[in-house]
């Protein structure tokens, strides 16, 4: 396995993050992923560090573990994001948006030659909008996040690494598939607006992180791909009539 440039996966515990490991595992890669809850095996080929990623020296600890037990990465995917009692503010400036610099600079010389080396960030549609159900610090750290991909994008071209963003929609995952079939009045109502016609899931939008973390996105750094049926090109306007079901009558 040591010979095979891995992937690792900040905050790859569960959520999108456990559908992305199990993505890449699928296409045969050596996957490591970093969260809090107790390590836990996995498939071949799968590795769990169990960190806080508050604790810097335990995370620069592990970092160091990854790399000497497994091998240099074809690509880091960074998509936690702070979860559980703490500062909204503070938490999760420091999980999301600090703890990926930290990361980022941690690993740049550990890309191996020749692979893919790429990074994506994963933001979300409150980078640039305002969600009520989101605090402060999340919006912040998705618009820091997105510029710090622009950032290392032109900063680390010269590496030859790639930095893109992925910005999902609102996706079904394995942990909240119940409250959307349980609130189906939410569900509908998303279903009604995104151009689409339905929700994504978790699988989809880590399909497209697999395809920027292959060879065939070589080409493409700096970008914010938005995995979200299309929902962010509706208008204002658009959107308040269909939500009162208005229908024209001429
Ligand atoms: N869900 C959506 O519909 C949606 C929409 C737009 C954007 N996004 C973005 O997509 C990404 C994934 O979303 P998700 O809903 O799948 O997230 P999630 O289920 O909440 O997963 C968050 C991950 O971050 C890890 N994490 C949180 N705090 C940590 C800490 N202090 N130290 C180490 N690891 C920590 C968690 O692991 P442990 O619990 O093991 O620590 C977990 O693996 C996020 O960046 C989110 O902002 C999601």
């Amino acid at each position: 396995l040591k010979d095979q440039p891995q992937s690792l996966i900040i905050g790859g515990t569960r959520g999108l993050g456990s559908v992305l490991a199990k993505v890449l595992l699928e296409e045969g890669q050596t996957v490591s992923v970093i969260g809090r809850r107790a390590a836990s095996p996995g498939p071949p080929g799968y590795q769990h560090w169990s960190v806080d990623l508050r604790d810097r020296k335990n995370l620069a600890k592990a970092l160091q573990e990854i790399v000497s037990t497994r091998g240099k990465l074809g690509s880091l995917v960074c998509l936690q994001r702070f979860r559980g009692e703490g500062d909204e503010w503070t938490d999760e400036i420091d999980v999301s948006l600090s703890a990926t610099k930290f990361i980022v600079e941690a690993m740049v010389d550990n890309f191996a030659d020749g692979s893919a080396k790429s990074i994506v960030l994963v933001s979300s549609a409150a980078a640039e909008v305002v969600a009520d159900e989101q605090g402060l610090g999340y919006h912040v750290a998705k618009a820091g996040l997105n510029q710090m991909c622009r950032y290392y994008a032109v900063v680390l071209g010269a590496k030859g690494i790639r930095v893109n963003l992925v910005s999902p929609g609102t996706m079904l995952k394995p942990e909240n598939r119940d409250f959307f079939q349980k609130n189906s009045e939410i569900r509908e109502t998303l279903e009604r607006v995104i151009p689409l016609g339905r929700m994504g899931t978790a699988e989809e939008t880590a399909e497209v992180i697999a395809f920027l973390c292959s060879p065939k996105a070589s080409f493409v750094t700096g970008q914010n791909i938005r995995v979200d049926g299309g929902v962010n090109l509706r208008s204002t306007e658009t959107l308040a009539r269909k939500l009162a079901n208005y229908k024209p009558t001429n």
